[in-house]
């Protein structure tokens, strides 16, 4: 199937869910319920209006193909439809919805851009030079960005790349015995701890208005993210540049328990705030079942980066070079 018609599937469903929603009497009765769902309602008409006119289009397009006397209108009918899509595509490119969110979008881009500048630094002038993206990493990160729905976005950027960033950044904050490199990571994790804690609130107001199937496609999209960052951790390019043969290294890492381990707790934030977004047990608790396969279920109720994150917050006078370590080390 195309993906335009997957998109219009998608968004019929959508519409049907919404509209079913506004007709049950436990939505109806409650206030915030009835305007939370009728404000998903209006968002979906205009959309759905423009999906009704591609149908409608495509099946005129197939009955001038099958027509002679029609033929002549085929191409202003193929023109017509292209322009639909495009405008269905638009229609469909939903952007976070409230002014807040942008300026704190803002915010973050700064200190995503600290990060890189500081750990490329410590990369060329401490050690001995920094590696390109990874080749998995990157494909992840443009799937998550381009796909159209805001939601989609910030929880496979905020809640499982941060997620995971966040778990990494501790643990190689409790193993490390060099200085600069503890001070370091403790200031990116009072960072990292904001933005993870920024996507857990804001989506856990949208995720109550979704409907099971709608939950169940974001339980698979960060599932699928999961498996991807968990398997992007076998360091084939830091083998080749060690001149080690990179089959042989990556199979006996794979056997070793310090990588288990060291996977697993990269899950130590995701799962959790998951479980905080209802994700784990919508749809049947299809997440939780496979974060059970995965051997990582045993962090759910860790703390969660909502309640956590005050504790990574840097103390006063802690950047100054008081060299604090009060925060990563409780919170780590
Ligand atoms: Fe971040």
């Amino acid at each position: 199937m195309s993906t335009i018609e997957n998109l219009v599937d998608d968004l019929e469903r959508s519409h049907a869910e919404a509209q079913e929603r506004m007709s049950d009497p436990a939505v109806y009765n409650d206030h915030r319920k009835a305007a939370e769902s009728g404000r998903r309602l209006k968002e979906l008409e205009g959309p759905k209006k423009l999906a009704d006119a591609w149908r409608q289009t495509q099946a005129d397009l197939e009955a001038s193909r099958n027509d002679p006397e029609l033929a002549t209108m085929s191409a202003d009918l193929e023109i017509e439809l292209a322009r639909l899509e495009e405008e269905l595509k638009l229609a469909l490119v939903e952007n976070v919805p409230w002014i807040d969110a942008k300026y704190y979008a803002a915010t973050q881009v700064m200190d995503e851009a600290r990060h890189v500048e500081v750990f490329a630094k410590y990369l060329d002038t401490k050690l001995s030079g920094h590696y390109p993206v990874n080749a998995h990493l990157k494909m992840l990160l443009d799937d998550i960005i381009q796909d159209s729905r805001w939601d989609m976005t910030y929880l496979g950027m905020q809640i499982m790349v941060e997620g995971l960033a966040l778990a990494a950044f501790g643990f190689i904050h409790q193993l490390t015995t060099e200085p600069l490199l503890k001070q370091l990571l403790r200031y990116v994790m009072s960072d990292e701890a904001r933005h993870v804690a920024f996507g857990v609130l804001s989506l856990q107001d949208y995720y109550q208005e979704l409907s099971s199937h709608e939950l169940r496609e974001r339980q698979e999209f960060a599932f699928e993210a999961a498996v991807r960052m968990r398997d992007r951790f076998l360091q084939q390019e830091v083998w080749a540049r060690m001149g080690v043969d990179v089959k042989e290294a990556v199979a006996l890492v794979q056997q070793s328990p310090e990588r288990a381990m060291f996977q697993q707790m990269l899950f130590s934030k995701i799962v959790p705030n998951c479980k905080k977004l209802g994700l784990l047990d919508a749809a049947d608790g299809w997440l939780r079942t496979r974060f059970e396969e995965l051997g990582v279920i045993q962090f759910e109720n860790w703390a969660d980066t909502g309640e956590e994150y005050d504790m990574f917050a840097l103390a006063n006078g802690e950047v100054a070079g008081s060299g604090g370590e009060g925060g990563a080390g409780k919170a780590a």
